[in-house]
């Protein structure tokens, strides 16, 4: 069945209040739901609520036994007949051991959690559970108390005490009406590591973050994000805390990165647990992020929840911003925008040129699961940084204060938004709407006019096709623009924001007596491909004397770019001026040693193929490595020169240590790259050597790529360190699977194999299949091995946790990039998927939409 945005009806029948009554068990919870309905259409309709999984055990209306209700599938219909207002009251019993899915009310490692987003909290009780549909909740859970001493749940607790037989129990009451989809449960065995935050106006909040016994420790990070996220959300955009207590729980089965239930997130482990021994630099990133993300959306999430989940993006895209300026107010934030337009490309720009293109703002779907994508949460955090670059800082916080204080308690929409933007910043943005609307990735063409010594910028607009959407209308965007003369005659444009909406657009650029170098869409100020033709020199020079940092990361990029699209079709061009803007940037690696390590960096294998009409993976590894070679072997004396300054220590986690251990790992890459015989052995010092993870899984990825001793040595090394610790254990397949050796797809195939691989942990499966599948030239090995291996996991995946599985089919949907051999192979493996019987619902829509190109 697919749902159309255009359908949507309001609810007619809405529930104030729900009172849960749980009685714990592993393998049976007993549920007693009591909802007190009322009804909001105007002529009686019977109340519909939907379940998964769920059989009625005794239906109550009123505090009566009810017969007038019938199961229509999976859903509970009761006839109210023409009643204004009622409770009712549904029993039924779950097994959440069984719950393998990771969606409802499951068993993780001995405990009891919750994962209601967005459609779980059916897979609980009985309940219309839509968004729309907001509820105080009261919560009473009982359980053994030696198996579950710690009881949680959202809001405040109320009440707690002893029962029989070694029972305990509480009563959780949350006074903030949230829909079903922030509902959360915990129970377990868990310790905590307490913190306090005092508010603005003066509320002490008890801060608490939960994990299992020996974790502890490697919690302090984590707290540390939080109250920094509490302090921030404050400053910038004037929002509180609105309870007394706010916990965290971290479970180790978790389908996504976290969720922001009201009063109770729940993380995956990876984004909570943290110390210098078992996590790099970059988990400590992400630990900071997705705390912040979570936080925020106590606001843009919770308390201005969405109507439906089409209007997904209203949340996602607008925390995804959030965090994105959180994390880059708290470190370097020309790096955090490098890191998170590499993101975009490589995960959304392929997403927008393939089958499963869709709008920031959906039109329909068969499940909503398959939406959480790329496009929803990072292309629309472009879409409201569009904005708030299109208002400026001041008009954009009295649009964002106009949203919250209008839509406050209420479930909105993407229109509203857009509507409080527009009158907070006094602006119009008719056209701008099309964001909302119009899939693909829009492409600028450039060109400079002269008529002259006046120099002007011609940009032609392209919004190209996507699947149901033909004909595209040009967008509104910002585009912000400089111009250099390079010769340092003549007058340079300053900084310019300049706003196109037309398919043509001419812009000047000032008076130069010679062509200017162009510096265009600086900070990545619009989500787009630029399409404009440079000579290396000019790249070269923009990457040496841009003043804006991400201006000069891009110049080198294209600069990249270019060399490796010309000598992956055979032409020699560019190599020396690489070599050359390579040296030159690596100048500044004192002052900014974080920067010049992402500038540095050649553009992925992925990246690189789509540049090409036709992807040749093994063309592009070839020449990427032949490139990496070059720079490595010439630049040989600086690549050691800072591999012979000693390490900053792990635990020195400024931005400033971070940036020399990012420098030092790539370093070691183009040192490796280069062949020199004493690498291995180097490669091994740093890893034996290193006080932290970074350092020492910089070193096993490097040696991964090689068949050294060593590699073997280091391997064995980590594993039997690392072996009782599952996100270390992670890494472990992670870097195997991401190997540039021949015979990685067998060495993928041999690790599914390996005792410690389960398809039970979804970290486990994206460590080893979401690496691979990521590896381009092994994933797309000419004999289609690498496909077979992803269908067989999705295959196998399927029964057990659907939504895990559906994630994998992607890189299977780009067949059309490649040659005719590897899109009959692709195809094949999509068919084969289909052909399975009972296949779920997320995987049949992915791999049929794969399919249909
Ligand atoms: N709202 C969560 C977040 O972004 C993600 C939850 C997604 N859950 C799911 N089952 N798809 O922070
Ligand atoms: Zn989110």
């Amino acid at each position: 069945v697919t749902i159309h945005r255009g359908d949507y009806r309001p609810p007619e029948w809405q529930i104030p209040d729900i009172a849960l009554d749980f009685e714990l068990g592993i393998e049976a919870t007993r549920v007693t739901a009591a909802l007190s309905v009322v009804r909001a259409a105007a002529a009686p309709a019977p109340l519909l609520l939907r379940g998964d999984g769920l059989t009625p055990s005794a239906v109550r209306v009123d505090g009566a036994v009810w017969n007038d209700w019938r199961l229509e599938g999976s859903d509970l219909i009761v006839d109210l007949g023409d009643r204004q207002a009622a409770t009712v009251e549904v029993d039924a019993v779950i097994d959440p051991s069984a719950n393998t899915q990771l969606m409802g009310l499951y068993a993780s490692n001995g405990m009891l959690c919750t994962q209601c987003e967005a459609e779980g909290f059916r897979r609980i009780a009985f309940h219309p559970d839509r968004p729309d549909v907001l509820s105080r909740y009261r919560v009473r859970m009982a359980g053994d108390k030696a198996a579950f001493p710690i009881l949680l749940s959202n809001g405040n607790i109320i009440e707690s005490g002893e029962g029989e037989g070694g029972t305990h129990w509480a009563l959780w009451e949350d006074p903030w009406p949230k829909p079903s989809y922030l509902f959360a449960l915990v129970a377990g065995d868990l310790v905590v590591n307490r913190d306090r935050f005092t508010t603005m106006s003066g509320r002490a909040v008890e801060l608490g973050i939960w994990v299992r016994a020996g974790d502890l420790d490697r919690t302090h990070h984590a707290m540390t994000a939080l109250k920094h996220s509490m302090k921030w959300d404050e400053e910038v955009y004037g929002r509180e805390y609105d309870l007394d207590r706010f916990n965290i729980v971290a479970v180790s089965d978790f389908n996504m990165g976290a969720m922001e239930n009201k009063g109770l997130n729940i993380f995956n482990t990876r984004y909570i647990l943290a110390d210098p021994d078992t996590a790099t630099d970059a988990d400590y990133d992400g630990v900071e992020g997705v705390v912040a993300h979570e936080y925020f959306h106590n606001w843009s999430g919770n308390r201005v929840t969405c109507r439906d989940w089409f209007q997904l993006s209203l949340k996602e895209g607008f925390t995804v911003y959030r965090d994105q300026s959180f994390s880059a107010a708290m470190g370097s934030a020309p790096v955090k925008r490098i890191e998170d337009v590499r993101v975009l490309r490589a995960a959304q720009f392929p997403e927008d040129a393939g089958p499963l293109a869709h709008p920031i703002r959906p039109d329909s779907y068969q499940e909503i699961s398959n939406f959480y994508t790329a496009t929803v949460y990072n292309k629309g955090a472009e879409v409201i940084r569009m904005m708030a670059t299109l208002l400026g800082p001041e008009r954009f916080r009295k649009g964002t204060d106009l949203y919250f204080a209008r839509h406050d308690g209420e479930a909105a929409t993407c229109e509203d938004f857009v509507r409080a933007m527009e009158e907070g910043g006094d602006i119009d943005l008719s056209q701008f709407r099309r964001w909302y609307e119009q899939a693909g990735t829009p492409k600028l063409h450039l060109a400079l006019a002269q008529e002259g010594e006046d120099w002007f910028l011609d940009v032609t607009q392209t919004v190209p096709p996507t699947p149901g959407q033909d004909d595209k209308a040009p967008m509104m965007m910002p585009l912000r623009l400089a111009a250099f003369a390079m010769d340092g005659s003549g007058a340079a444009l300053p900084d310019t924001l300049a706003t196109l909406t037309d398919v043509v657009q001419r812009i000047p650029l000032g008076r130069f007596t010679a062509r200017p170098a162009l510096s265009v869409n600086r900070g990545f100020s619009a989500p787009v491909i630029v399409d404009y033709e440079r000579a290396p020199g000019e790249l070269a020079w923009l990457a040496a004397h841009d003043d804006d940092p991400f201006a000069r990361y891009e110049a080198l990029q294209q600069l990249m770019l270019d060399t490796l699209v010309a000598a992956v079709s055979g032409e020699a061009k560019g190599r020396e001026a690489v070599i050359g803007a390579v040296a030159q940037t690596l100048t500044g690696a004192a002052d900014d040693p974080a920067f010049v390590a992402e500038a540095v960096l050649l553009p992925s294998e992925a990246f690189i193929g789509d540049q090409m009409v036709t992807v040749d993976p093994d063309a592009i590894r070839r020449e990427r490595l032949a490139l990496q070679a070059a720079i490595g072997a010439a630049l040989e004396r600086e690549w050691r020169a800072i591999l012979a300054q000693a390490a900053p220590p792990a635990t020195d986690l400024t931005p400033a240590a971070k940036g020399r251990r990012r420098l030092r790992g790539v370093a070691l890459a183009y040192l490796a790259a280069s062949g020199k015989g004493d690498v291995p052995g180097l490669a091994f010092a740093i890893f034996s050597n290193a006080d932290g993870m970074t350092e020492r899984q910089a070193a096993l990825a490097t040696l991964a790529h090689g068949d050294s001793d060593e590699r073997a040595h280091a391997l064995d090394i980590f594993y039997q360190r690392y072996r009782d610790n599952p996100l270390v254990l992670d890494k472990w397949f992670q870097v195997q699977a991401w190997s540039q050796r021949a015979d990685t797809v067998a060495a993928v195939a041999e690790l599914a194999r390996h005792a410690d691989f389960t398809l039970a942990n979804p970290n486990r499966v994206r460590a080893l299949y979401g690496a691979f599948a990521g590896n381009q030239a092994a994933f797309h090995q000419a004999d289609g091995a690498g496909y077979r291996l992803l269908a067989d996991l999705v295959i196998a995946l399927d029964p057990r946790n659907p939504q895990t599985a559906a994630r994998m089919i992607p890189p299977l949907g780009r067949w059309k990039r490649f040659d005719e051999a590897r899109q009959a192979l692709m195809k094949a493996e999509l068919e084969r998927i289909l052909a399975q019987p009972g296949l779920s619902r997320d995987v049949t829509e992915q791999a049929s939409k794969s399919l249909m190109g």
